[in-house]
Order: structure tokens, then sequence, then C-alpha cells
């Protein structure tokens, strides 16, 4: 699906945020710079505000590798990968070992193996437009089968 603006993005992120639930994973993928860490602001952003929460800054997770999120009984666990370069590494964040439910975004996903019950994954892909990006996604569980007719 071609996406021609941030706007267009951001209310894809909304369709998808309307339909996330505590457990969900989603995995984002594509270039550096290709809009993962815009997508997950947008998406953070419009749940706080549907939860009449305080609108935070969402900033990349490179650095940190982690910033959570607390949005009345959301949380969101935002991870970026992209330093991690083996699995032990990866396995040392027990990003799949919490007890308390959240919902994981993750940027840079690739080394992960496991098996999640209700996961999107969305690719971004650039195109010769600047603003412009080409996104699919795939998915299982209840995201078996996502499709947004229109935006
Ligand atoms: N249609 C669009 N969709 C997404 N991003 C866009 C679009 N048009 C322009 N951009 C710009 O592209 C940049 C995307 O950067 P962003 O940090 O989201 O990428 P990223 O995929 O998270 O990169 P990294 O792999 O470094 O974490 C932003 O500056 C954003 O404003
Ligand atoms: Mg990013």
């Amino acid at each position: 699906m071609i996406i021609k603006s941030l706007e267009q993005l951001n209310s894809i992120s909304k369709k998808i945020a309307d339909k996330v639930s505590n457990e969900d994973c989603i995995y984002l993928l594509g270039e550096i710079g290709s809009g993962k860490t815009t997508f997950s602001r947008y998406f953070i952003n419009y749940l706080q505000k549907k939860e009449e929460t305080e609108k935070t800054d969402v900033l990349s997770p490179t650095f940190n590798l982690l910033y959570e999120y607390e949005i009345k009984k959301i949380k969101i666990m935002h991870y970026d990968l992209y330093r991690l370069k083996n699995i032990d590494e990866i396995k040392q964040l027990g990003i799949f070992e919490e007890d308390i439910k959240s919902i994981k975004i993750i940027e840079w996903p690739e080394l992960l193996k496991e098996k999640i019950k209700d996961k999107i994954e969305i690719k971004f892909r650039y195109t010769k437009n600047e603003n412009e990006r080409d996104i699919t996604f795939s998915g299982n569980g209840k995201w078996k089968g996502f499709k947004l007719d229109a935006i």
C-alpha cells in the first residue's frame, strides 16, 4: 500500500492502534529512515490522546534499546534492536519474559525467532518520492490477513 504523506501514515497508525490489544507484537521492518519510529510515535501519541493522558515525546530507542510508556492500563514497550548483532545480546533484554502484559513495538526484529500468538509485521520501503513509502502488512493470530482498504 502506498503511503503518500506523514498524514496518511498517521491515519494508518490510528487504525492499527484501534485494533491493538495488550499482548500484541508489532514488528517494524525497513531500512534506516524508512519510518518505523515515526509510525511508533503516531501510534503511541494516538493512544495517549484516546486514553486522555498527556502526550509525551516518543524518541527513537536506538541507543537506549527500550522506551516504556504507561497509558492507563496499556503498557507499551518500544524496542530498537538495530545495535544488537546477535541473539544472545537480544536474549538479555528479556523481551518475552516479562509477566506484565504489554504491547511490544520492535524495530529491527529480524533476529527474533519467537513464535508469537498475535503479531503484525509492517514493512516500510522507500519509493522514488521523498515523502512516500510503500508499506506491506503480514501477521498471524488476530492479525492474519490484516488489510486496510482505504486510508
Ligand atoms: N510517508 C512517510 N512515512 C514515514 N516517514 C516519512 C514519510 N515521509 C517523510 N518521512 C520522514 O522520514 C523519516 C523517517 O524516520 P524514522 O526515524 O521514522 O525512521 P526509522 O525507520 O525509525 O529509522 P531507523 O532505522 O534509523 O530507526 C522522518 O524524518 C519522517 O518525517
Ligand atoms: Mg527508528
